[in-house]
């Protein structure tokens, strides 16, 4: 009795009795890494482009007995091998589990004593969802089929049988083979970037990343140096656009260490993908997939590429344990990306860019299930893809903005930088977080567990001044009063603020006014075509029909279609004509922005 009253008082002795590498429980992974783990992959994959399969096989060092479940998605498995040195390998007793809707099939091998590797060799289906195959028409070039892969949240489990769990982290070799005229390029060293294609590529990954973030483009793609550790790949005819469009990538670099600390992975380069890319950007390592509809010809979106550099450090090095802790990921990057933003263009356009993704939130919040409101969000029985919304990304920013607030820039930054150095290359879940915090800024007065735990944005919401939008508002109330407007010095997100300030109807004559004064139907901003587009849908302004076919055919953006077939299916007319649009171009869709536009028009 006494000794036990004895350990009970000094309770936080008990935590040291654990095992020294433990892993957060993750709902989305079939895998039990405290009991076996991979901690290395080999990759040897061929691309046919005819079958749209990946065939070959991965070798995955481990370390842990008994047996290793691995995760699967549509994977056709050949054969399973176990080694104790990676050069001798037996055939192995394995087993596939129960297939489930969102986790897929867990592989569980049998791993004779010593086991040390194990070898599955495999093929992926044409509908595996990480993939995305392109026929020559849908690339720039028009001349050659595209790969790319996409693997956050899950996805990464169909095109490799692995551990599919952010809380696990693997270093990577591959060897990708294809036709002789495409490059390939990977989440990795990419050695040979000019020269002759040969169609064999070799891959490195020397430090350990979660398996979300191994990723793979196979194309005829080209590369062009912007600085001295920064580049661009892309298709040949979007080239000089893109090169021109992210010459600040080495300054954009150079402020985020100035920020957090040196940039660990070598290289950063974007690649640039057909338009049919799903998301905006991809933060996959050395090699920032994006989407080309960044590309305006001003510099006027690029913040997008501050955001995908930023998880260099915020996702990459530090990475959310799960998906649950997805603000861990996503929070600190938003953040990371107003401060670039901050020192590349000035502090009045990154905060009007702030304002403009809060009130987005507000909106997107308005529309949100109280659990989903808060940062740290239940995902059990759910796809992680319903936690990705606004609420870990600027509600989390927004927080660490209130932190800043209060402790001040020079005292916040050094946490910050303290944070990155504390727990680079692991996986940290919200809990840990909030011991750091309450460990290094002793006595912060912010109400942090209300932000976390709690719907809704807390009164401590810190409020942003955008001076460059309040001045649109004041031409906007001219606007509503027939007065002429003062546009001349406005960039993109003024006319964005714009566009959303506008009534909700408004009648054929101002919509064609409107498009006659400022050709918006013609506009070479996505950002402005997509909010422009969204008030033709609204107000049946005949006129941009075409021009909305055209890029709900030629854009593959999630957060472009979404909204316009949601606007669409509106009336029931709309929803009839959503529908049919929507049946022609999901051909030319990513699998994920086809089963997520799929469900959105099925409700
Ligand atoms: N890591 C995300 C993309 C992502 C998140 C893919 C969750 C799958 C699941 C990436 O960094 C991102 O946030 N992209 C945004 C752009 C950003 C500027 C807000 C996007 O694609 O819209
Ligand atoms: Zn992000």
């Amino acid at each position: 009795m006494v000794a036990a009253l004895a350990l009970a008082g000094c309770a936080p002795k008990l935590e040291e009795e654990k095992p020294i590498v433990s892993y957060a429980t993750d709902v989305h992974s079939y895998a039990k890494p405290a009991e076996a783990k991979v901690v290395h992959s080999e990759l040897d994959l061929q691309v046919h482009f005819d079958r749209k399969t990946l065939e070959g096989s991965v070798t995955h060092r481990i370390e842990g007995n008994g047996k290793i479940i691995l995760d699967t998605r549509d994977l056709k498995i050949e054969k399973v091998e176990s080694s104790p040195n990676g050069e001798n390998f037996l055939s192995a007793q394995f087993q596939m589990g129960a297939t489930d809707k969102i986790l897929g099939t867990p592989l569980e091998v049998t791993l004779p004593e010593g086991t040390r590797f194990i070898k599955v060799t495999y093929s992926t289906s044409p509908a595996a969802v990480a993939l995305q195959w392109l026929d020559a028409m849908q690339t720039a070039g028009k001349k050659s089929p595209f790969l790319y892969t996409q693997g956050q949240p899950i996805y990464t489990r169909s095109w490799i049988p692995l551990q599919d769990s952010p809380g696990i982290r693997i270093t990577y070799k591959a060897r990708i083979r294809t036709q002789p005229n495409f490059f390939a390029v990977m989440s990795a060293t990419n050695d040979q970037k000019t020269g002759a294609p040969t169609g064999d590529y070799r891959f490195d990954m020397t430090q350990p990343i979660p398996p979300y973030l191994l990723a793979l483009a196979v194309g005829e793609l080209q590369f062009r140096m912007i600085g001295g550790r920064t580049g661009v790949y892309t298709e040949k005819p979007m080239l000089d656009a893109a090169a021109k469009e992210f010459s600040d990538l080495d300054s954009m670099v150079s402020s985020a260490e100035r920020l957090l600390g040196n940039y660990r992975w070598d290289r950063y380069d974007v690649l640039v993908l057909p338009p049919s890319f799903p998301i905006g950007g991809m933060e996959n390592p050395r090699l920032t997939f994006a989407t080309p509809t960044i590309i305006a010809g001003d510099k006027s979106l690029v913040s997008l590429i501050s955001h995908e550099l930023a998880h260099s450090w915020s996702g990459n090095l530090v990475t959310n344990a799960t998906w649950s802790d997805f603000w861990l990921n996503e929070g600190f990057t938003v953040y990371v990306e107003r401060r670039i933003q901050e020192e590349l263009y000035g502090k009045q356009r990154s905060e009007m860019e702030f304002a403009i993704e809060i009130g987005e939130l507000k909106a997107e919040m308005a529309t949100l299930a109280a659990g989903d409101q808060k940062l740290h969000v239940d995902l059990k029985g759910r796809d992680p893809e319903e936690g990705v919304t606004l609420v870990p990304y600027v509600k989390g920013a927004l927080m660490l903005r209130a932190i800043e607030d209060e402790v001040g820039r020079e005292r916040f930054d050094s946490f910050v930088r303290g944070y990155f150095d504390h727990f680079a290359f692991q996986s940290i879940t919200t809990e840990t977080f909030e011991k750091y915090l309450a460990e290094k800024l002793p006595g912060l007065k912010l109400e942090v567990k209300e932000w976390i735990y709690k719907p809704g944005l807390p009164a401590s919401t810190p409020k942003i001044n955008a001076y460059l939008l309040t001045s649109v508002d004041e031409q906007l109330a001219k606007w509503k009063k027939g007065e002429a407007m003062d546009t001349r010095e406005w960039v993109a997100q003024q006319w964005l603020h714009f566009l959303r300030g506008l009534p909700p109807t408004l009648t054929a004559a101002q919509m064609a006014k409107l498009d006659a004064d400022f050709k918006f139907t013609k506009s070479g901003n996505s950002e402005i075509l997509d909010a422009w587009l969204i008030l033709a849908i609204r107000n049946k302004y005949v006129a941009a029909q075409l021009a909305l076919e055209e890029f709900l055919s030629r854009v593959g953006r999630q957060k472009f279609l979404k909204p316009l077939y949601l606007e669409m299916a509106k009336t029931a007319e709309g929803k009839a004509r959503a529908k049919a649009l929507f049946a022609k171009n999901k051909p030319g869709y990513h699998p994920i922005a086809a089963a997520s536009i799929g469900a959105l028009l099925a409700k």
